[in-house]
């Protein structure tokens, strides 16, 4: 049985795959912003997997402050920790106000790459402790390829403009899950000499994600209309990859590796450019407050 603990566990994905993973006989702590998110996402995963093994854990990636808070709390009540799958994202629409995090990121980038950067500097401890252990990062193959204008253009990371909300958000969304492969890549290279592994992956389009919080149109568009197009996963294919990546793929083949609907595929040139993984890691080492080693 392993131990595993996932980002963003309330909904979508994250709470899925915990279903998934108590199904399989893992023990499971998922993460909420708040207690009563906390206990529905338990609630909805004994109420499918009676006898499951899970609690969950507060974190909340748009505050620096919040995520040490939450770092020490899993470090008080997690013993040993086998998997750490940092789920969680923000997606926000256009014209939203809300665009900075508390510490003035970018929200897509200080949710999705920076607040995951200081969660796993702070349980890097536990997971050496408990090695193997693995780190499994979802980011997406958008960071490939955009759609429409960005269609066949990989994302590119303007370390420079990260604490603005400048230009398209799709595009600032693609910049913070080619931060997560960047991360994953320059974690790897430090991690493997003490048995901690790291690789990310994509679930692939999975629209019936959306359905929870759209609304109207877009409630019809994503659980009707594109769920059932060609190109678009189920959430039940997406989340059995999920749990194969987590607990099955063996540590070497997960290290240093972009999985898309649980096969390694080539991720984006510019991911593997060390030196963009170097300067993104001394950037986040140095907005986070921390020191290598
Ligand atoms: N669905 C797809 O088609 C697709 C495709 C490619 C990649 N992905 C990636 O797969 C992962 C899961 O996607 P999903 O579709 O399941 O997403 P989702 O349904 O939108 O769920 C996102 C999760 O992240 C949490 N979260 C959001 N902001 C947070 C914050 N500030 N602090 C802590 N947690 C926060 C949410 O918690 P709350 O309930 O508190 O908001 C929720 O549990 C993401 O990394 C996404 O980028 C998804």
């Amino acid at each position: 049985m392993k131990q595993v603990l996932i980002t963003g566990g309330t909904r979508g994905l994250g709470l899925s795959t915990a279903q998934e993973l108590t199904r399989r006989g893992h023990a499971v702590w998922l993460t909420a912003r708040s207690a009563d998110a906390g206990r529905a996402a338990v609630g909805a995963v004994k109420a499918q997997v009676p006898g499951a093994i899970v609690d969950w854990l507060p974190l909340d990636l748009d505050s620096l402050d919040a995520v040490r808070a939450g770092a020490a709390e899993a470090l008080r009540r997690v013993p040993r920790l086998d998997v750490l799958l940092l789920n969680a994202a923000a997606l926000w629409a256009e014209g939203q106000a809300d665009v900075l995090t508390k510490d003035g990121f970018e929200k897509q980038f200080g949710v999705n790459h920076l607040g995951h950067f200081l969660y796993t500097h702070a349980l890097l401890p536990l997971l050496k402790k408990s090695a193997p252990a693995r780190v499994v990062v979802v980011s997406s193959q958008l960071h490939l390829s955009g759609r429409g204008a960005t269609k066949g253009i990989p994302a590119t990371l303007d370390l420079a403009r990260v604490r603005e909300a400048a230009g398209d958000h799709t595009e600032r969304y693609r910049s913070s899950k080619l931060a997560n492969v960047l991360f994953t890549y320059a974690l790897d290279r430090r991690l493997a000499p003490s048995g901690v592994r790291a690789g990310c992956m994509c679930p692939g389009f999975v629209p019936e994600t959306g359905v929870s919080h759209a609304r109207g149109f877009k409630k019809f568009l994503f659980g009707t209309v594109l769920k059932a197009m060609p190109f678009a996963t189920t959430l039940k294919t997406a989340t059995g990859h999920f749990a194969d990546v987590c607990v099955d793929v063996p540590l070497d083949e997960l290290g240093g590796k972009f999985f898309v609907a649980g096969k390694p595929v080539r991720s984006s040139e510019v991911s593997y450019d060390e030196a963009q993984q170097e300067a993104l890691w001394a950037r986040s080492l140095s907005w986070c407050g921390l020191t290598d080693g």
